[in-house]
């Protein structure tokens, strides 16, 4: 079964673990689309797709939203993973899930995984510094990944691959 991973990542983080996630699958098993590198992709080929996107001020990135829009009903018809990562705890970062993506492909998506994230300065502009700063009340950078989520969530989607 051939994968597709399709990802956004502002600073990074999103892209290293999308390409973690590809390791895992088996680069012969497994392709991974930048959507900033404006691919053109054809998902036709795919049985598998895994999503991955990352949250700043509140909201997924725009690629990921026209990716889902404009591959809707293909999407629905596939073996789909969705992953996200950001800073928030709690309900607020499963809020920001359930905003992310739509509740269609939610409820058929094989692994979902919220990854937690990483604020890192070197790679911000003045103005997210700045938003930061302010929100965290830190100006130290941080890595906050899940890696047992990310380990489930493989897990999750290699057991389809096994059926
Ligand atoms: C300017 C800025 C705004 C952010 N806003 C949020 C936010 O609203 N909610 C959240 O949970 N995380 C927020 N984050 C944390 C990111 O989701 C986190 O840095 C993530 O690892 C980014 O992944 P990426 O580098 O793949 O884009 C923000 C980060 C930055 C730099």
């Amino acid at each position: 079964m051939q994968t597709l991973i399709v990802y956004q990542s502002k600073h990074g983080t999103t892209e290293k673990i999308a390409k973690g996630i590809q390791m895992s699958f088996g680069y012969d098993k497994c392709e991974i689309a930048n959507l900033n590198a404006k691919n053109i992709i054809n998902i036709d080929k795919f049985e598998r797709i895994i999503i991955g996107g990352s949250i700043h001020a509140g909201t997924i990135q725009k690629g990921i939203k026209k990716f889902i829009s404009k591959y809707r009903e293909e999407l629905l018809n596939k073996e789909l993973g969705l992953f996200l990562c950001c800073m928030y705890k709690g309900d607020e970062r499963i809020n920001q899930f359930n905003n992310a993506y739509p509740t269609e492909l939610r409820d058929i998506a094989k692994a979902k995984g919220i990854f937690g994230g990483e604020l890192i300065f070197d790679k911000m502009n003045f103005i997210e510094r700045f938003i930061v700063k302010k929100t965290t009340k830190t100006e130290e950078s941080i890595s906050d990944i899940d890696s047992n989520a990310v380990s489930i969530f493989i897990n999750d989607m290699q057991k389809i691959r096994d059926c």
